[in-house]
């Protein structure tokens, strides 16, 4: 039996007291991470032991570390939130995990993922504390690259396309003065396509807001009529562009507290994939009724080819489109219903989807109130 079979099922088998120690000590001194013990018994409490990795990753050698209080890896570093929590858990005696900047002995710094634990003796009083660091560098470094990423898309991108589609749109709606047939059809591409590239960049920005759970809901009262009229009112004249028919179905209903330009953009969502997928003539239908009592419930009906059942657990997922050269011929993000069901699911509502093949589908959402 080897010894880690050993102290796993029962650390008592251990040789000795003194074997044990010994491996405690080898196990410290192989650790990748860096390990210290410190002494709070005397002033400022000093570290009293340091592993080989911690030697590793600060650059000190063990005679410049021995004796000093940790925070000489901040340097002049000192207005971090993570110094005053670890000074807080330190004076309350409990454990924990912070990220903080530190710096080694050459002057360049790295992330250190800091953990410390007070270590208590056989009367349960704090003799020491042990300090774990790891290294995030990496990590933390490409988060910010990342984060630098979406807020050139926010504001290198979306800003000026912005812009671009109110001047485009403001010719195409003739409030910027008349122009030729042959003119009027290539701003109509334009705003399409500038159309298309707003939807792509508004979803990667939601898409990000939702995954970090930073994703904030305006909830109001509001008749969800207004929502079916802005979404027909909206999405008209491209439905008329496909030949495709909209058809609003008011039944009764009652009003709900959500957030209504986020119901609206569901809706909007459903029915411009609807229109997407219609045949000319087609119908796309938009039903607004009341299920029960607290309940509303939006639906979306298409006469388009319909979803393979094999392919209906794919919808709701990101980047999922159900066949790469549809994407190619309709267009659209793969982030669309993605974010339909995350907002759905933030109002605490439900979302789903029957089909039928060559007959068409239904796209529906409940909120309760
Ligand atoms: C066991 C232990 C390990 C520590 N490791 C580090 C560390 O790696 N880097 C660091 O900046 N601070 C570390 N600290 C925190 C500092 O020693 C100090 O507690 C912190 O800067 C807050 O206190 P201060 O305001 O007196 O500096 C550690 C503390 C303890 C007890």
């Amino acid at each position: 039996m080897s010894s880690t079979e050993r102290m796993s099922s029962n650390p008592g088998f251990l040789p000795g007291h003194s074997d044990q120690l010994q491996l405690l000590m080898r196990a410290v001194e192989c650790a990748r991470n860096g390990i210290v013990i410190t002494d709070p018994s005397r002033t400022d409490n000093p570290i009293i032991y340091a592993n080989p990795a911690f030697s590793q990753l600060t650059g000190y050698a063990n005679e410049q570390i021995i004796g000093r209080n940790c925070r000489f890896l901040q340097r002049d570093d000192r207005e971090q939130p993570a110094v005053k929590e670890l000074r807080d858990a330190i004076s309350k005696e409990v454990p924990i995990t912070t990220i903080l900047k530190n710096y080694r002995r050459n002057g360049s710094h790295f992330w250190n993922e800091l953990t410390v634990s007070p270590v208590k003796d056989e009367h349960g009083k704090v003799s020491n504390f042990v300090g774990v660091q790891n290294d995030v560098t990496a990590r933390i470094d490409s988060e910010k690259r990342v984060q630098e990423f979406y807020s050139v898309i926010s504001h290198e991108l979306r800003t000026p396309l912005t812009s671009i589609h109110g001047a485009l749109t403001a010719v195409e709606d003739g409030s910027a003065g008349r122009v030729n047939a042959q003119v009027m059809r290539l701003i109509r591409i334009a705003v399409d396509n500038s159309t298309r590239l707003m939807r792509l960049i508004n979803d990667i920005l939601d898409w990000k807001q939702l995954e970090a759970g930073k994703f904030k809901l305006n909830l109001a009262n509001f008749d969800p009529q207004e929502a079916v009229e802005s979404v027909v009112h909206e999405l008209q004249a491209t439905a008329e562009g496909k030949m495709v028919i909209l058809v609003p179905e008011i039944l009764p209903h009652h009003p709900i507290l959500a957030d209504q330009d986020r119901i609206v953009q569901i809706l909007s969502n459903l029915t411009a994939n609807a229109i997407k997928f219609s045949p000319p003539k087609g119908i796309v239908k938009i039903r607004l009724e009341a299920p029960a009592r607290d309940t509303i419930r939006f639906t979306v009906t298409d006469q388009g080819p319909g979803i393979p059942p094999a392919q209906m657990d794919k919808l709701f997922v990101r980047f999922q489109q159900l066949d790469s050269s549809d994407t190619r011929k309709k267009g659209g993000s793969g982030l669309g219903l993605a974010i339909c069901k995350a907002i759905v699911e933030l109002h605490g509502g439900n979302i789903g989807v029957s089909s039928q093949v060559n007959e068409g589908s239904s796209f529906w959402f409940e909120i309760f109130s």
